[in-house]
C-alpha cells in the first residue's frame, strides 16, 4: 500500500528527478473522493452525495524557461518530456495522459503554456473507484490556473477535468468526481445537482460513527467500456420516457412516472437501468434529509438500498464488493454499506460505529480472502477538504 508522505520527502523526490534551481517549487493538493449515495445519477442529471477522502495526490511544479513540460511520479516509473511547440497528443496508456488531458484543455482556452516540471505523488489506490484520476486531473488543473493566471473559478477547473477526462482517456463520465475532489470541504458531503451544479455543503456530523472505505483489491479492469455502455442505456430510456412525461433529463422522471410509463420500457434491460437511476436519485433526496436530521440510521438504510439496486437493476457490482458488503453488514454496530463509485471491483463504502471497526476488519478479513482470492484494505476517512496550494 502507498503511504503518505512528508512534504520534505516530497521535495527531496522532486529534486532528485528534476534537480535544484532558483525558481520556486509550488505544492498543491486534492484529496480523492468517497461518494456516500447518487450512484449512476450523475450523467443522468440527477443528485450525487460525495466526500474529499483523507488520501490524495500531490502535485510539486515548477516553471522552466524550456519550451518542455517534463511529467514524472513517485508511484509509477513512466516519465515524460512533452514538447510544447507542438500539438499535446496522447501518451500511449500511460498515467500522463491525466495531466496531458488538462493541459490539451487549456490550450483549448488559448493558454499559451509555460515551460514546466511537474511531480506527482499520490496514496489513493488507483482503479479503486477512489477517484484517483479525478484528483490528478484536478490538481494539475488548479496548478496551471495559477502558473498562467487564467483565474478560472474552481468550478470550472472541475468541469474542465471532466472535458480531460472524456477527450484524452475516453470515459464519457459524469460530473461528480472532479466536482467532488475540487468543491470538497471538511466534515462535509457535498449534495451536488449534476445538470445546473447547484451544490449545497451538507454537515457529515456521524458522532460516534465513522466512514470506512475498504479495498475489495479486485482492480477495476476493463470497466471503461461497461461505463460507456451505462450512458447508452440511459439514453436510450431517457428516449423512450421523455415524450410521455416530458423529461430532459432521466434523473428528472419520478418514482410515479416511472411506475405509470413502465409499459414504455420493453426491454428488461432499459427497464432495470431507468429503475436503477430513477430510484437512486430518490435516495439521495432521502438521504441528504435523513443526514440533516440526524437520522444516521435512515441513512443505512438507503445505503443498503443503493447497494442492492446498483447490484440487481444497474448491474455494475462484482462478486467480491458483494461479499465484502455482505460480511460487513451481518456487523453489529453497522449502519450501511455499498459499493461506491463506478463499481466492477474498486470500494466499497460503510457507516459504522467506532469501537467496532478493528474487530470488524479482523473478523471479516480470513472469510473475505478464502470467498474471494482478494486481500481487502481498510481505510477510516474523515471528509477532507478539497484541491489546495499547500505551503511547507
Ligand atoms: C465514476 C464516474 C462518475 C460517476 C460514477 C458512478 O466514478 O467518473 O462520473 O458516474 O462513476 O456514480
Amino acid at each position: 500500500m502507498t503511504q503518505a508522505l512528508s512534504n520534505e520527502a516530497l521535495t527531496q523526490q522532486f529534486y532528485s528527478q528534476f534537480g535544484q534551481a532558483d525558481e520556486p517549487l509550488h505544492h498543491y493538493y486534492s484529496p480523492g473522493r468517497v461518494n456516500l449515495i447518487g450512484e449512476y445519477t450523475d450523467f443522468n442529471g440527477g443528485l450525487v452525495l460525495p466526500c474529499g477522502i483523507e488520501r490524495g495526490i500531490h502535485l510539486l511544479i515548477r516553471k522552466t524557461t524550456a519550451r518542455t513540460a517534463q511529467l514524472a511520479s513517485g508511484n509509477l516509473p513512466h516519465t515524460a518530456t512533452i514538447d510544447l511547440t507542438k500539438a499535446l497528443v496522447k501518451d500511449g496508456k500511460h498515467w500522463t495522459n491525466y495531466p496531458l488531458g488538462v493541459m490539451h484543455e487549456f490550450t483549448a482556452l488559448g493558454c499559451q503554456l509555460q515551460g514546466m516540471q511537474l511531480y506527482f505523488y499520490g496514496d489513493v489506490p488507483d482503479g479503486a473507484g477512489l477517484s484517483s484520476s479525478a484528483a490528478i486531473e484536478v490538481v494539475t488543473a488548479f496548478a496551471l490556473n495559477q502558473l498562467h493566471n487564467m483565474q478560472l473559478p474552481t468550478t470550472e477547473l472541475a468541469l474542465l477535468s471532466q472535458r480531460a477526462e472524456h477527450n484524452f482517456n475516453g470515459v464519457q463520465c459524469g460530473i461528480m468526481d472532479q466536482f467532488a475532489v475540487a468543491m470538497a470541504s471538511a466534515d462535509h458531503a457535498i449534495s451536488l445537482q449534476c445538470n445546473t451544479l447547484q451544490y449545497e455543503q451538507v454537515p457529515l456530523e456521524l458522532g460516534d460513527y465513522q466512514l470506512l472505505i475498504g479495498n475489495t483489491g479486485q482492480r477495476r479492469e476493463l470497466a471503461d467500456a461497461a461505463y460507456n455502455q451505462r450512458v447508452i442505456e440511459c439514453n436510450q430510456a431517457l428516449a423512450l420516457l421523455q415524450p410521455a412525461t416530458g423529461a430532459t433529463e432521466l434523473a428528472d422522471v419520478s418514482p410515479q412516472q416511472l411506475q405509470q410509463h413502465l409499459a414504455l420500457l420493453q426491454d428488461p434491460i432499459i427497464r432495470k437501468r431507468a429503475a436503477h437511476v430513477i430510484e437512486e436519485n430518490h435516495r439521495v433526496k432521502l438521504a441528504t434529509d435523513k443526514l440533516r436530521n440526524n437520522d444516521l440510521s435512515g441513512f443505512g438504510q438507503l445505503m443498503n438500498e443503493s447497494h442492492q439496486s446498483l447490484r440487481d437493476n444497474f448491474q455494475v457490482s462484482s462478486s467480491a464488493l458483494d461479499t465484502m458488503v455482505e460480511m460487513i453488514s451481518a456487523t453489529d454496530g453497522v449502519l450501511g454499506s455499498r459499493m461506491t463509485g463506478a463499481g466492477f471491483g474498486g470500494c466499497t463504502v460503510t457507516l459504522i460505529h467506532r469501537d467496532v471497526v478493528d474487530d470488524m476488519i479482523q473478523a471479516i478479513t480470513p472469510g473475505y480472502i478464502e470467498s474471494t482470492g482478494y486481500q481487502p484494505e481498510f481505510y477510516s476517512t474523515r471528509a477532507a477538504a478539497g484541491v489546495r496550494e499547500l505551503t511547507s
